[in-house]
């Protein structure tokens, strides 16, 4: 249902578009644990504190809870990482960075801090949100700070240890350094530089004690805060699914005739672990390459893109307002984005991005780099169209001719690749500390400035 909202309430529909990302920010908030010898409940891992089905009515009805209820439980990360899951290789570690009980804990610290972003508001979990398999269901392309806009989709950081390269350009190849990308990034959480980050953390009381127990005696500075971040994400491996069950763990009734279909077409008629690559032993359904699918040439041959972005103001209300309302707020214009070229700079690797892990696929939406795909069965018929035509094409995307029923196979497949500890490591995340502003902490709104 739709109705028509007066023009004059485009400026109140920007005040709402702001609201709304505050919100989606605040999602991120979770509380204590849960006391000893309660169990954790799954559903509270489900959605935002909010499951916000049917708000696209007038109707809706929140069935949110009070985000403070919501309880975590703790698990031993450290376990996780020595003994992934089954369907997983063992871990691959920088030599220089051991993994550690207390790196693994003060990087999950920092990762829930919103004191990492220049006002405060804005954790790395706010785009890589836990109980939505730690990317953004919610936003085709997350926002940061004030809501700018940024280029990309949130990929999720689920099994992100294994990736060769980061980025879906691949611009960067260690989780230690990956850090101070969306830490100083203008539109992400906007710190102005890496020693002021570095200084206001050294300030913060809370951490007191915790860099010099995880680094013999170091205190926060560039290598320390990105080891601890990097030792918490290596930890978020979620595997142990009905697939991985069924095909590595050599159980038949793992899972049912639709999923085994999906697995012949998957490396089959479809071809697609040609890319999604599954080994003897394990399987990261990526290849650790780039191409090109016709995505982003797509967006690109767009050019500017409509006019006008649909809003939605409260259940059931939506108003179009226009492009240029949305790019004053986001102060700047998204560039077009070419891929791979930007790194490399080579002609002929526009438009490449990095292969895309399935593994927990159903807890990712939306898809592709740019978010362009809602749901797997959107990918699915992409796929089967042949992707979107152009110079560039990979040669292995080809219109596939995959029948309705081969379609839902295929789909059972990928829904068949959620990791059955998701919900544990959910719980976990909901058990860390959130690090919020305080009296006692360095910034601008107190009178504990930081040293300017
Ligand atoms: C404003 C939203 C936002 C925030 C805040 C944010 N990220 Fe991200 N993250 C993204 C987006 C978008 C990408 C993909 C960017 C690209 O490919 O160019 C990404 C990519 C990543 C990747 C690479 C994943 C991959 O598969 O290549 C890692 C790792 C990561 N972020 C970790 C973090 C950490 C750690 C923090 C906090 C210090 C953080 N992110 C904060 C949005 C965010
Ligand atoms: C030529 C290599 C290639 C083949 C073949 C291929 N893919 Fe992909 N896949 C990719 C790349 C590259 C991406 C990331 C594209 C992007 O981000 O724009 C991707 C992304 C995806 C995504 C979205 C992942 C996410 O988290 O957003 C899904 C779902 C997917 N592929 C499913 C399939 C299926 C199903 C098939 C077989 C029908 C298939 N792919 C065949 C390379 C391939």
């Amino acid at each position: 249902m739709r109705r028509a909202v007066p023009d004059g309430l485009h400026f109140f529909a920007r005040g709402a578009l702001i609201a709304a990302l505050v919100v989606v920010q605040a999602s991120a908030r979770t509380s204590g644990e849960l006391e000893s010898g309660q169990a954790f409940d799954e559903r509270q891992s489900r959605g935002p504190g909010d499951v916000k089905e049917g708000y696209e009515r007038a109707d809706y009805r929140t069935r949110s809870r009070s985000l403070l209820e919501r309880r975590g439980v703790k698990m031993d990360l450290i376990r996780l990482l020595e003994d992934p899951p089954l369907g997983l290789p063992p871990v691959p570690v920088p030599a220089d960075n051991p993994p550690t009980r207390a790196k693994i804990e003060l990087g999950r610290k920092l990762f829930f801090d919103r004191r990492l972003s220049i006002n405060d508001t804005l954790s790395c979990a706010a785009c890589h949100i836990p109980e939505q398999g730690f990317t953004n269901n919610e936003l085709r392309t997350p926002v940061g700070v004030e809501g700018r806009s940024v280029l990309r989709n949130s990929p999720t950081l689920y099994n992100v240890a294994y990736q060769e390269h980061l980025f879906l350009d691949g611009r960067e190849v260690s989780l230690e350094n990956q850090v101070w990308q969306p830490i100083t990034a203008h539109n992400e959480m906007a710190a102005p530089a890496i020693g002021y980050v570095i200084r206001k953390i050294g300030r913060m009381r809370d951490y007191d004690g915790m860099f010099e127990e995880a680094f013999d005696g170091r205190g926060p500075d560039i290598v320390t805060i990105g080891q601890a971040l990097a030792s918490y994400q290596r930890t978020l491996l979620a595997a142990d699914s009905p697939f991985d069950r069924w095909y590595f763990g050599g159980r038949p009734d793992a899972v049912g005739e639709p999923v085994k279909r999906g697995f012949a077409l998957f490396s089959g008629k479809a071809q697609c672990i040609v890319c999604h690559r599954v080994e003897a032993d394990h399987a990261l359904f990526v290849d650790h390459r780039f191409h090109n699918t016709g995505l982003g040439y797509e967006a690109s041959a767009r050019g500017k893109g409509p006019e006008t972005t649909r809003v939605q103001l409260a259940p059931g209300v939506f108003t179009e307002i226009p492009r240029a309302a949305v790019d004053e707020v986001t102060r700047q214009r998204l560039p077009n984005d070419l891929g791979l070229y930007r790194v490399t700079e080579s002609p002929g690797d526009r438009w490449k991005f990095r292969t895309q892990t399935l593994r927990n696929i159903a807890l990712t939406a939306p898809y592709m780099h740019d978010g362009a795909l809602d749901t797997l069965r959107e990918a699915i018929d992409f796929y089967d169209r042949g992707g979107v035509p152009n110079e560039l094409l990979s040669p292995l995307i080809r219109p596939l001719g995959l029948t309705e029923r081969e379609k839902r196979d295929l789909e059972a497949l990928l829904r068949a690749l959620t990791g059955s500890n998701v919900p544990d490591i959910v719980a976990d995340a909901f058990a860390a500390p959130i690090g919020d502003l305080s009296a006692e902490d360095p910034n601008w709104a107190n009178e504990n400035t930081l040293g300017y």
